[in-house]
């Protein structure tokens, strides 16, 4: 079977004026006011439970958007056989029939729903309408379209075969099933954690983020429509620790695919460890958390480009990216010129509700989220090694606003440099212009993470200097171009260290942890 091309989904504008702006706002207004009840699925069936629980939207946090069922350990038991049971065929169907599904579903989020799914991930996760559709439409159609072609390469892979002997390796599901703990940042990521494994024959329990609830609900119900056989993808909505503990415990489980925290992450790989003896094979652990990313600017970089990368790497997506820019290294020759720019430019960012659709920036999460970026300022504001160069208000009166903020420090540890913040603060070290080595040393030594980072330089032996000094401080490294926004198909993305266990979301390297491959000798 000839898979089809993968190609990018091209990025619609929502020009002001334009019919299809005009159709994302009416499908926005619908789903505010429509209430919806969230359930459960487990066999491609509603499941309800007692723990009924509110969605609400994140810049406007009075209004309520919909309920969610909560899933209990009872019903994880319930999605577990549920998953068992559909494994039997699901593991044994033709590939291009597996394959089929997931591109109808693209086709579906292309031309049907993407309204839908654009306006959920805006009301429940506060995205613009451009941050949505470059995440919960385009890079989710990515996922699906791509992901098809790579497992196809895999499985066509094969050894070689000899007078008499045909070797062969099948590329058996893994045994059991995986569970996909999601994030809620990306719709897209929230998909691909499921779809991924689900691509390859495994059967999925997934667990997304009730923050994130809205948009996962009509992602499951366009899945089902594509054609999901029950049982394959069961999702189950539930917050906290001893949901998963629970399901984890379980000797059927042969994997966790994992994008949220690294202490999250960690203490689930430990309650692996702990349980190592109940399973029936080890299961596989794929995960991405956080980043500490940075840009680095050498004296000879283009000033306006730099300033330019630093307010999209930081801001866009209200800086909840694992990849979003937050500690910049700038040269201090370059520093009065880029300070007047960033001073200049950084206050004309719009931050408010996506319902107005000029706004560059919407709400992070929630309150949590609120509090502990907040807090990050205001020790900023107080802290005597550090101060705040543009932005620093933060309101939370009607929803969870934060403006983009810049600080200034010189001390390359002070704690913005080093924690993840997870939200629209970049924090700037200056560095003496003959210290650019030491700095880059400084700049791959700071951080337990290891996800983006970037050198801009048009000197191209500072550019070789960087990268071959900061090799283990980013799983995706950019030159001269922001740290965030990898596309499918094109920067495989991931990182090491303490960002996770870099098996490249959108390739082959990914796909691979889902499969364990049977070598099957024939001799004639
Ligand atoms: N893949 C997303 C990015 O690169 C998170 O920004």
């Amino acid at each position: 079977f000839n898979i089809p091309q993968p190609y990018n989904e091209p990025v619609k504008n929502y020009a002001p004026g334009s019919q299809e702006r005009a159709s994302l706002q009416k499908k926005y207004q619908e789903l505010k006011q429509e209430k919806i009840e969230i359930p459960m699925v487990i066999d491609n069936t509603a499941h309800h439970s007692q723990d009924i629980r509110e969605v609400r939207c994140p810049h406007d946090h009075q209004h309520v958007l919909a309920t969610f069922h909560h899933a209990s350990t009872q019903d994880a038991q319930k999605a577990i056989d549920s998953c068992l049971n559909a494994r039997k065929k699901w593991s044994t169907t033709p590939f291009h029939h597996r394959a089929s599904i997931f591109l109808k579903a693209a086709e579906l989020i292309s031309t049907k729903y993407r309204d839908v799914l654009n306006a959920a991930t805006m009301l429940g996760q506060s995205k613009t309408c451009h941050q949505a559709e470059i995440d919960a439409a385009c890079e989710f159609i990515d996922f699906l379209r791509f992901n098809v072609k790579y497992a196809e390469q895999i499985y066509q892979d094969q050894p070689i075969s000899s007078q008499g002997i045909w070797n062969c390796l099948e590329y058996r599901p893994l045994e059991g099933f995986v569970l996909a703990i999601t994030p809620f940042n990306f719709t897209a990521i929230a998909g691909n954690l499921c779809i991924a494994p689900a691509m390859m024959g495994n059967v999925i329990l997934w667990k997304p983020s009730p923050k994130s609830i809205f948009s996962s609900h009509f992602l499951m119900q366009i899945l089902q429509e594509a054609g999901l056989p029950k049982g394959v993808i069961n999702m189950l909505p539930a917050d906290g620790a001893e949901f998963v503990q629970e399901v984890i415990k379980s000797r059927h489980l042969s994997g966790i695919h994992f994008t949220g925290s690294t202490s999250v992450f960690r203490a689930i790989w430990k309650a692996v460890g702990n349980n190592i003896d109940l399973y029936d094979s080890y299961p596989r652990i794929v995960g991405e958390t956080g980043g500490k990313d940075f840009m680095f600017v050498h004296k000879s970089a283009n000033v306006q480009a730099v300033a330019t990368a630093m307010i999209r790497g930081a801001f866009e997506f209200q800086g909840q990216k694992c990849s979003a820019a937050s500690r910049a290294y700038i040269p201090q020759s370059m520093w009065s010129q880029l300070k007047d720019i960033l001073t200049a430019e950084v206050p004309t960012i719009k931050v408010g509700d996506v319902e107005d659709f000029s706004n560059f920036m919407g709400a992070v999460i929630d309150d949590l989220s609120y509090q502990k970026i907040s807090g990050y300022i205001d020790r900023a504001k107080k802290a005597e090694d550090c101060e705040v160069l543009v932005g620093g208000n933060c309101d939370n009166s009607k929803g969870y606003f934060v403006e983009p903020t810049i600080l200034v420090t010189q001390n390359p540890q002070y704690e913005t440099m080093v924690q993840e913040i997870f939200g629209p603060v970049l924090t700037v070290y200056v560095y003496a212009d003959d210290k650019y080595e030491e700095t880059l040393e400084l700049c791959g030594s700071t951080s337990e993470y290891g996800l983006t980072g970037g050198i801009f330089a048009s000197d191209i032996y500072a550019v070789e200097t960087a990268y071959e000094n900061l090799r283990d401080s980013a799983g995706n490294f950019y030159i001269n171009d922001k740290v965030t926004g990898a596309v499918v198909g094109q920067q495989p993305f991931g990182g090491g260290r303490g960002s996770g266990t870099n098996d490249k979301a959108g390739s082959y390297l990914n796909l691979i942890r889902w499969v364990s491959p049977r070598s099957i000798k024939q001799a004639f």
